[in-house]
Parts: C-alpha cells; sequence; structure tokens
C-alpha cells in the first residue's frame, strides 16, 4: 500500500509538473513518460466535424466523443471548422481545457485551419484575394500586410496551425487549384510564398502566441498530366529542381514551421508513400526539419486512389517509413491500430516515433501552447476589422489587372451603364473559394457588412446611372430578348463573368474555355455596338479570345475577396490607377497553354524569326491610366567571372498625366546551355511609385550563382560560360560569362 502511494503521489506530482505550470523541460523529458498510445495520439490528426454535434464544421461541441478521443485515443490535433468569433472562442477554451485538464499529461491540442485567404474560416474574419491575384500585385509587401492581418486574425481564437502558404508553381491553368498558387514563375512563388511565411510566423501584434506556416503541397502537385487535381504529375528530376523545389527551398529558409505533403503521385509514387520525395529530397538533400503533415485522409489514398498498396497497414507502414509525422486522419482510427501493429510485428522502431513525437511536441513548444493554449481575449480585443477591411481594399486595387482599355476606362460620370453577368451582384463571387466553407459560403452566409458590384457601383457612379440586368447567361431566345431589351437604356455594359467558386477536385474541367452562355451574354452584348467592359471573376484564365476582341476593355479581378467590388469600382471610375500584372500567361486557346518561360525548341520556326502570337495576355502583361518609358539600360561589364556581379541599372519615366505604379520585371535568357534552356526567365522585380513626369533609376545587381545558375538532374548547381540577355521594359543587353576561376 505504501509503495502504491508513493507511486499515486509521484504521477499526481509529475501530472502537476506538465498539466498547470509553463512547461519549461526539454520535450525529452515529455516524451520520456508518455506511454505508447499518448505517442501515437500526437501524431494523430482529426477533423473538428468528429466532434461536433452535427458532424459538420459548425462548433457545437459533443463532450462526449471529444472526452473519448482525447482520453482513449490521446488525440493530439485536430483541423477545420467554420463559425464566428464567439463560437470558435468557446469552442477551443471548452477542448483545450479537457486536453490539458483531463489527460494524464496535459499535453495541449495544435488545431490547423485553412485560412488560406485571410481568416476565411471566421465569420467575421477579412477576405483576401486568393494567392493568384495577389501574386499580380508583385508586391512583396503587400503579402506581409496579409499574412499580419491573417495572423491577427487567426491567433486570438487558439488556431494556431495555418495550413497555408501553397507553394506548388501553377504549371497548368487547367490545375482546379490553380488560383491558389501564387502564379506560373518558379522566382514570384518563391518570393511571395516566403514573404508570408516570414511575416506570418513573426507578428510582435500578438505576442506571446505564435502561429505556425505550412508549406504545401510537397511536391509536384500543381503540374498535373492530365489537368484534374491529384492526377498523376510527371516532371522530370532536372525540371523538378528548377521550377518545383526553390519555393520550398526559400520557404525552409524563412523557417517554416510545417509542411503538407502531395495528395498526388509524382512519377509514378504516391508522394505519401515516397521514402525518395520526403526522406531522401526533403529531409536529406533540402534539409527540412519541421514537422510534416499528411493532407487529409492520404494514407487510405494510397491504397484506394494510387493502387499503390495493397492494404491501408501496408500503406500506413509506407508512410510512415516514407518520414510522415502527423497524419491528417480526419475520422478514421486505423491509423493508430496499424501503427500499434506494426510496432508490434517490428516493422516499425520506437526511435521513429520518437523521432517525429518530438517534432510534434517541439511545435507545440515553440508556439508557445504549454503556456498558453486557451484563446485570447485580449487579443481578440484587438483585432480592428475595420484597419484591416482597408488591407483588404489595398490588395485587391493591387491585384486587379487591367488587361484591356480601348479608350473606354476610366468610365465616364453621368453615362449609363448596364450592368449583367454572374459576378454582377454576388458576393460568392467576389470572396471565391475557401471563403466560410470549403467551396465558398452560399450568398445568403456571405457577410452582411460587404457590397457586391452592383452596389459599389451605385454608389460611386449614382443610382440613376447603374441598373442590373438579371440575365446573367444566354441559353434561351427569351434570355435574349429580356438582356436586349435591358442594353436599350445603356451607354455601356459591363459584364462581370467567370466561374462560380470551386475547390480541388470540384473545380476539374475538361475545355478551358469559358463555358458557352456566359460567351453568348459576350457576343449579344458586342453585337449592340456599345462599349463593353468584361470583368473576369474566376480561378484560372478561362479562355475569352473571341469576346475578348469585342470588348472594349477587360479587367482580371479573381476572386478579389470581400472589398472585391470597391476595389473594381475604384478601377473602372480610376479612383485607383491600377498597377497590377499577370502573374500567368493568359492562354489564346483551350488546346495551348504554354507558359512565358517556355523553351525556345517550342516554338520550332527555326528558319525564319519566331512571331507566333503565344498568349491572349502574356505574363507580365497589365495596363495603367498612365504610360511608364524605360531607357539608359546599362550594364557595368560586359564579361564577368562566375565569381564577380554584374550591376545593371535603366531609367523608368512616368510619361502619361496621372501618378502611378509601375512593376519593374527583370528576365535573363541564358542563350546558349548545355541543356535547353528557358527562352527567358524573371529574376527580380520591384514596384516604382512615379508622380507624372518623374523618372527614377532602377538597379538590379546580376549573383551568377542566384541568378545565372541551374540545377541539372541530380541537383548539382552549376553557372555555365557563355552569353546571357537581359531584358527589362522591352530593353535588352548581353554580357558574357568567362569563368576564368575554373
Ligand atoms: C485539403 C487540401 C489541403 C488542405 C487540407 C486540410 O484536401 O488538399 O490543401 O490544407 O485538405 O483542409
Amino acid at each position: 500500500m505504501h509503495k502504491k502511494l508513493i507511486l499515486i503521489l509521484v504521477l499526481c506530482f509529475s501530472l502537476q509538473l506538465f498539466a498547470a505550470k509553463p512547461f519549461t523541460a526539454n520535450v525529452d523529458s515529455l516524451l520520456s513518460v508518455m506511454t505508447l498510445d499518448e505517442k501515437i495520439g500526437q501524431m494523430t490528426q482529426m477533423c473538428f466535424s468528429t466532434i461536433t454535434l452535427d458532424g459538420s464544421k459548425t462548433l457545437e461541441l459533443n463532450v462526449d466523443n471529444f472526452r473519448q478521443l482525447i482520453q482513449k485515443q490521446h488525440i493530439g490535433s485536430f483541423l477545420s471548422g467554420s463559425d464566428s468569433y464567439a463560437k470558435w472562442f468557446e469552442f477551443i477554451t471548452a477542448v483545450q481545457k479537457i486536453a490539458v485538464t483531463e489527460t494524464r499529461l496535459g499535453i495541449p491540442l495544435i488545431i490547423g485551419i485553412d485560412h488560406v485567404h485571410g481568416a476565411n474560416y471566421i465569420s467575421e474574419g477579412t477576405i483576401f484575394p486568393h494567392n493568384l491575384m495577389l501574386a499580380c500585385s508583385f508586391d512583396k509587401s503587400l503579402l506581409e500586410k496579409v499574412a499580419k492581418v491573417t495572423a491577427i486574425e487567426t491567433a486570438p481564437v487558439g488556431l494556431s496551425w495555418n495550413f497555408a502558404p501553397v507553394l506548388d508553381v501553377g504549371r497548368t491553368p487547367y490545375w482546379p487549384r490553380f488560383y491558389e498558387t501564387f502564379g506560373e514563375d518558379t522566382h514570384l512563388v518563391a518570393e511571395m510564398g516566403s514573404a508570408f511565411i516570414k511575416a506570418y510566423q513573426n507578428v510582435p501584434e500578438i505576442a506571446p502566441y505564435k502561429l505556425a506556416a505550412c508549406a504545401k503541397h510537397f511536391i509536384g502537385y500543381s503540374d498535373p498530366k492530365y489537368g484534374y487535381d491529384r492526377s498523376p504529375s510527371e516532371i522530370p528530376m532536372q525540371t523538378l529542381h528548377e521550377i518545383f523545389v526553390p519555393p520550398f527551398r526559400k520557404a525552409f529558409d524563412a523557417g517554416v514551421k510545417t509542411l503538407m505533403v502531395n495528395s498526388g503521385e509524382l512519377n509514378g509514387e504516391p508522394v505519401h508513400g515516397s521514402k525518395f520525395f520526403l526522406d531522401t529530397l526533403l529531409r536529406k538533400h533540402l534539409g527540412f526539419d519541421g514537422v510534416i503533415v499528411s493532407d487529409i485522409k492520404d494514407i487510405e489514398r494510397i491504397v484506394k486512389m494510387h493502387h499503390a498498396a495493397a492494404t491501408e497497414k501496408d500503406a500506413t507502414l509506407q508512410a510512415m517509413n516514407a518520414g510522415i509525422d502527423m497524419y491528417m486522419a480526419c475520422n478514421s482510427f486505423t491509423f493508430i491500430q496499424y501503427v500499434n501493429e506494426l510496432l508490434g510485428e517490428g516493422k516499425l522502431s520506437m526511435a521513429q516515433i520518437d523521432a517525429s513525437v518530438r517534432r510534434i511536441l517541439q511545435l507545440k513548444k515553440d508556439l508557445g501552447l504549454f503556456e498558453h493554449p486557451y484563446p485570447s481575449k485580449d487579443l481578440l480585443r484587438k483585432v480592428n476589422s475595420v484597419d484591416n477591411r482597408k488591407v483588404a481594399l489595398e490588395a485587391a486595387e493591387k491585384s486587379i489587372v487591367l488587361l484591356k482599355n480601348d479608350n473606354t476606362l476610366p468610365l465616364g460620370k453621368n453615362k449609363k451603364i448596364l450592368l449583367a453577368g454572374i459576378g454582377a451582384n454576388s458576393k460568392r463571387m467576389l470572396n471565391g473559394p475557401w471563403s466560410f466553407d470549403w467551396l465558398g459560403a452560399a450568398e445568403a452566409d456571405q457577410p452582411k457588412t460587404m457590397l457586391t458590384l452592383f452596389e459599389t457601383m451605385k454608389n460611386s457612379f449614382g443610382e440613376k446611372n447603374i441598373f442590373l440586368s438579371k440575365t446573367e447567361r444566354i441559353v434561351t431566345a427569351k434570355d435574349n430578348k429580356s438582356f436586349l431589351k435591358d442594353t436599350r437604356k445603356a451607354d455601356m455594359i459591363v459584364l462581370a463573368i467567370g466561374e462560380q467558386p470551386y475547390s480541388e477536385f470540384m473545380g476539374n474541367i475538361n475545355d478551358l474555355t469559358l463555358d458557352a452562355d456566359q460567351l453568348a451574354l459576350v457576343d449579344v452584348a458586342i453585337a449592340t455596338k456599345k462599349p463593353v467592359i468584361l470583368v473576369l471573376m474566376e480561378g484560372r484564365p478561362r479562355v475569352i479570345t473571341k469576346q475578348a476582341a469585342g470588348a472594349k476593355a477587360i479587367l482580371f479581378a479573381g476572386y478579389p475577396g470581400i472589398e472585391g467590388a470597391q476595389a473594381i469600382t475604384n478601377i473602372l471610375s480610376a479612383n485607383t490607377n491600377p498597377s497590377a500584372r499577370l502573374a500567368f500567361s493568359y492562354p489564346l486557346a483551350a488546346g495551348h497553354t504554354i507558359p512565358y518561360n517556355y523553351k525556345p525548341s517550342a516554338y520550332n520556326i527555326y528558319w525564319k524569326p519566331d512571331t507566333t502570337l503565344k498568349w491572349l495576355y502574356p505574363f507580365g502583361h497589365g495596363l495603367s491610366y498612365t504610360q511608364f518609358e524605360y531607357s539608359n539600360l546599362q550594364l557595368s561589364d560586359s564579361i564577368i567571372n562566375a565569381a564577380g556581379k554584374i550591376i545593371a541599372t535603366v531609367k523608368v519615366k512616368n510619361t502619361g498625366k496621372n501618378a502611378g505604379t509601375e512593376t519593374v520585371l527583370w528576365y535573363i535568357q541564358d542563350e546558349v546551355g548545355s541543356i535547353s534552356r528557358p527562352i527567358k526567365a524573371l529574376k527580380n522585380f520591384e514596384k516604382l511609385n512615379l508622380k507624372a513626369d518623374e523618372e527614377k533609376m532602377v538597379s538590379f545587381e546580376i549573383i551568377p550563382s542566384n541568378h545565372l545558375s541551374f540545377p541539372n538532374k541530380n541537383a548539382v548547381i552549376k553557372v555555365e560560360n557563355g552569353y546571357y540577355k537581359i531584358d527589362v521594359g522591352g530593353l535588352y543587353a548581353k554580357f558574357k560569362i568567362e569563368n576564368k576561376l575554373n
């Protein structure tokens, strides 16, 4: 009895040690007292829908279910939910209290969320443009502001892990997650992604709370051979190292704490089960030492989707040996069962389990979860939605690309303007996917404080000048007649067309051409001979080539977020001078989608200069209400050795009548390589604010190892001798590398 009493006292003390006071010991001391089940529980992430009363993401806790998960399965992490601040606050307080005070060791939960374009799963959250649009701003400081607001709105409710940013490089616009990428260029994706991560993980305003970002989805997810989400990617290793690896490497340099794995298969291997991609490449070659989390239910998919394991137990062994630290099991417990069995059969070692649990505990410790697992009323009070909406407006204004303007914009005052199309009077089309619901909440569930394009245009141009047509699509003769009737009283027609929000595989398409009944609406409008302005609200560049020819002006707005309507209106009225540029190539035809940095042989018209029209609008295209002129491109040297560097300078002048912001894009072409090199590649970009008539010198320091090197198929980085061409603002200059050093 005596011994038992002492044991109970020691146990209580150790409990007290971990459960009540700040956890200052190193994680190994905690690991050393954990049972196997407690360890495997830390490696398992469940969906909140398994513990809500109605099984949805609405946060009403089923306490009994939750206690069972926590006390019997020792689950250490949850994800996903969508509700108000108050409900989030109450829910996370309740679940953390049980985890911290009603379990043996009191290890706090870490809760993940997809706040991929603002605090988009909090009803009062600020919704920003999606990444593809933000990338069109070419403005890293803007990304930092967006990340900061997202963090400030996410942290107060105890959400400490954001499954963002997507670092996949958008190489095919067919991919339904194209809008989640920062576009088709590796350098731009790497710069934008790392800017987000650095800002998001370092927000003094929420101290002592900290947040973890998540580099996703490693790797090769965004170039599916057939365009469909999670369809196989086949990417040569040299291309993988040159195009797809750099954004992740830069994210690791930026200190990203976690990484999520690609659900698809790459070169025949389901990445979730690939020791080569997750251990050899990710851990050993790239040196990532943070937490690797699977994507949702992706061990089961190794069996059911990839047919690369006969049983789920085999798949579990594959994934564990590949290096998954935490499994996003969502609603099944087989992972826990199979890891236990595989350990018992000696197929897995305790060392493997401990390595993963140690990373997870270290993550929780780094985020301060042991000290403050609960939501913070103090932080909640600091959330300033009004200021945050201003950032959302700025983000949208700087992300909307003016693609075409035949002296039609800005829209004159006192013009009668007819507004039509699926985006004309819709909040859902502006916020887009991942807004309060995976597919974008229904119109009625969108923020009450938000305005549609119809509303902002009335406010800006006057109630009597803006008319809304109920016709969104021309399907029948009746639609045609009704729409034509509406056009009669209009001087100009603004059509908000594009794609209803979609997510992941729900957005799979077989034809990039915009659907016929929306194109028919444009055709009918153009046939009236009245000026037609297109506002594209879409997640990817849908083909509109014929209609673009007839339109007088075109804006690419993408999914511009909660202030998107005001931003579009401010550009249409010239309250804002557009400054965005395309972060992707806008295709001419559905059957020919090619990125700007294609290989020279793609257009093998070798016997004459290549004047092929390649895109409707090229990467980097974007108009302004003023004009900019480049002159005087100078190089500090014409010959450098590989250890040297070269300074390029150019003068940029605002030759128009309006102040504006120019995006200076520096491209370099390696004219001859030991393997074929891109026709050109973006190597540097910056934004330049210029008043009318103002000019500035801009410089770019070219460092061969950073800007002229490329990896071979074994990831050996090299700089080659030969001629290089630099291209900025349509000016060119050449320099040569003579590697005297070796
Ligand atoms: C989804 C997505 C991933 C997201 C995760 C959690 O399937 O692929 O990007 O973070 O599930 O919601």
